[in-house]
């Protein structure tokens, strides 16, 4: 029966490192959090986000704006929160409403503000890295970022290692193969034109899923004894599921993270690290 990876409490652990730092700091961190339009799940998150940063002790601003602004006045409001001198790191809640164009708004957002690591020149740089800093001083996408942690967690040595992600998105799939093979594991990306995408993931001592199917992943696909860590948040009837079935999974996984309670919780944290980070500091949290 596998060990459960329990994100929820891994989180609290950094983000209560993260508010001690901020007491002992003279600069506040600042995040601000833009949403368009009313995405009630969008909602939802960026509400978490803006609770963690107060809990946090950082200095936090929810600018919130009609579901039909146009693209040069969203560009504007970026460029103001660029110039602002409190915030020092910007998030654009994704996705954006269909007129307007999501890799332009990244691109208006100054590079040293990118709390998301979104923008092409920090997403260039992570993927220029021939091995990895301490994550307490690593830039990375808050997603990846966060199971980079789950896996430092189990004390799990990644070089070496055999890693399949189950998903090629920009927000989770490429930069975690990028992390994962800059630590020196042998990552490979499966997505839904993959040929006997079973066999490729049942060799995986590491198995990411990140495609956004509820219970994709079923028991034949995973390799006993693996590292199975669960990306997926999707909406059913029956409740919030995974990319994972959790319950046939775990009897044959060696650790699995939950949904909820998983990768979820680790992503805000990150967001809250990463800002921190664009604050001028770092946490000495990795030893
Ligand atoms: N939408 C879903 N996840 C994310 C994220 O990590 N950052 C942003 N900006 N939008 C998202």
């Amino acid at each position: 029966m596998a060990q459960i990876i329990d994100g929820k409490q891994i989180s609290l652990k950094l983000k209560a490192d993260i508010k001690k730092k901020v007491e002992e700091m003279s600069t506040q961190p600042g995040l601000a959090v833009v949403l368009v339009g009313d995405d009630p799940a969008s909602k939802i998150y960026v509400n978490s986000k803006e609770r963690a940063c107060e809990k946090a002790g950082f200095y936090s601003k929810k600018v919130l704006l009609d579901k039909n602004i146009s693209q040069d006045k969203l560009i504007e409001q970026i460029k103001d929160l660029n110039q602002d001198p409190k915030i020092h790191g910007i998030l654009v809640q994704m996705p954006l409403p269909d007129h307007l164009d999501e890799g332009l708004v990244i691109e208006n957002i100054n590079p040293n503000k990118d709390v998301d690591v979104f923008h092409p020149y920090n997403i260039g740089q992570l993927f220029l890295r021939k091995n990895l800093p301490p994550l307490n001083h690593l830039l990375a996408p808050c997603t990846p970022k966060g199971i980079m942690r789950l896996l430092q967690s189990i004390g799990i040595e990644l070089e070496g290692k055999k890693a399949v992600v189950v998903g090629r998105s920009n927000l989770v799939g490429k930069p975690i193969a990028t992390m994962l093979t800059a630590a020196n594991a042998t990552a490979t990306i499966c997505h839904s034109r993959t040929k006997n995408l079973a066999g490729e993931t049942s060799q995986a001592d590491i198995l990411i899923a990140a495609v956004g199917l509820p219970e994709f992943i079923g028991q034949e696909m995973v390799k006993p004894g693996s590292v199975v860590i669960d990306v997926g948040i999707n909406r059913t009837d029956d409740g919030l599921v995974g990319d994972v079935d959790f319950e046939a999974v775990k009897s044959v996984a060696g650790h699995i993270t939950p949904v909820p309670g998983g990768v979820g919780p680790m992503t805000i944290a990150c967001l809250l690290e990463n800002t921190f980070i664009l604050a001028g500091s770092s946490l000495e949290t990795d030893k």
